[in-house]
């Protein structure tokens, strides 16, 4: 689950309403810089993972992960524009496509998912695609979802054709247009993953929600391309988006955060830290709000921006530039991505 909480740990160090930018120019192009940007929370006790491993108890809990090739069913909730649909698609679509993109690519940054295995072995796949699409353009469970109604978005997705109901491969991604609230969005998670019951949709099936938070709270869940208001939102410190699109970029990391925990815990019984089911810290968890090397203290790490100032760590197909967050690597022990630098 992308939670807010272990956000707070980045920001221990901040300097108030500055973004004290190290532009550092490689001789490349695009240019490398690992910019310091204003925190999401000012108080935080917490923990930082980043630089050690020590204090990281992840721990395999026997349960399955998903091994086969992951076909993604996509709940498209609410008004989605084209644009929109196509910048997410391109996303997964570049999980398994390792020819699509130079590196950094995100098919590269999967790899470090593909590390983690089940008790018989057998690694998460790196096959990842889009098997089918419904678009709930109505609305069918209104305007504020919560846990527990969104299971019910699945069940009228899957009841109606050509949406199989597909309980070996399949995982179900609802994702919501800017207009849709959920319990607890923007205050304590900006997405979450959990699994279906079956007196709700008939099996067990594994899914993740993720929102648009554009208009609701860019600022929690789209950072860095958007910081608290107090520090003067949208002021100095935000990044500029790669696609020109402060929701739907922000989503993109998320989507991979919960895409990432989701195949590593699906039955939440597998790869998680923390005493506590109920509430595992996970392999995206440990990496929230890092991007590249050098960061943590209130930098995000060394990513790259474009000749027009667009931040971005990886490539994808079509073209296309993400940024998306690190993921804990069950080999390093540590968070890891593609674009390191060392
Ligand atoms: C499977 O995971 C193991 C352990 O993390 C790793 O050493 C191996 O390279 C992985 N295999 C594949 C095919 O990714």
């Amino acid at each position: 689950m992308l939670s807010l909480f272990p956000n707070l740990f980045l920001f221990l160090s901040l300097l108030i309403g500055l973004c004290n930018c190290r532009v550092q120019t490689l001789n490349t192009n695009p240019t490398h810089f690992n910019p310091q940007v204003p925190p999401l929370r000012t108080l935080s006790s917490s923990k930082r993972f980043e630089g050690s491993s020590e204090f990281v108890k992840l721990k395999y809990h026997m349960g399955p992960v998903l091994s086969s090739p992951i076909n993604i069913y996509l709940i498209w909730y609410g008004k989605w524009p084209q644009s929109q649909k196509l910048l997410i698609k391109d996303f997964l679509n570049s999980i398994s496509d390792h020819r699509a993109a130079p590196s950094p690519s995100v098919s590269d940054w999967w790899r470090t998912v593909s590390l983690y295995t089940d008790q018989t072995g057998a690694n998460i796949s790196r096959s990842v695609s889009i098997a089918g699409e419904y678009s709930d353009l109505r609305y069918s469970h209104g305007t504020h979802l919560t846990r527990l109604s969104v299971q019910e978005v699945i069940a009228t997705a899957v009841q109606a054709k050509p949406f199989p109901v597909d309980h070996r491969n399949g995982i179900y991604l609802i994702l919501t247009a800017e207009d849709v609230t959920m319990e607890d969005f923007c205050r304590a998670v900006c997405g979450f993953h959990y699994f279906t019951f079956p007196s709700k949709v008939g099996y067990t099936l594994p899914y993740a929600w993720v929102g648009n938070s554009g208009k609701q709270c860019p600022e929690v869940c789209a950072y860095p391309f958007a910081v608290p208001g107090y520090m003067g939102g949208g002021g100095p410190g935000h990044l500029t988006p790669p696609n020109g699109d402060v929701g739907v970029d922000g989503m993109v990391s998320v989507i991979g955060h919960e895409l990432a925990e989701l195949s590593s815990n699906p039955l939440v019984n597998a790869w998680y830290a923390g005493e506590d089911p109920t509430a595992p810290t996970e392999i995206g968890d440990l990496c929230e709000g890092l991007y590249g090397t050098g960061g943590g203290g209130g930098y995000i790490g060394s990513v790259m921006k474009d000749g027009e100032g667009r931040t971005f760590n990886l490539n994808g197909r079509n073209g296309r530039k993400f940024l998306v967050q690190w993921i804990w690597s069950p080999v390093l022990k540590a968070c890891a991505g593609p674009n390191a630098l060392d």
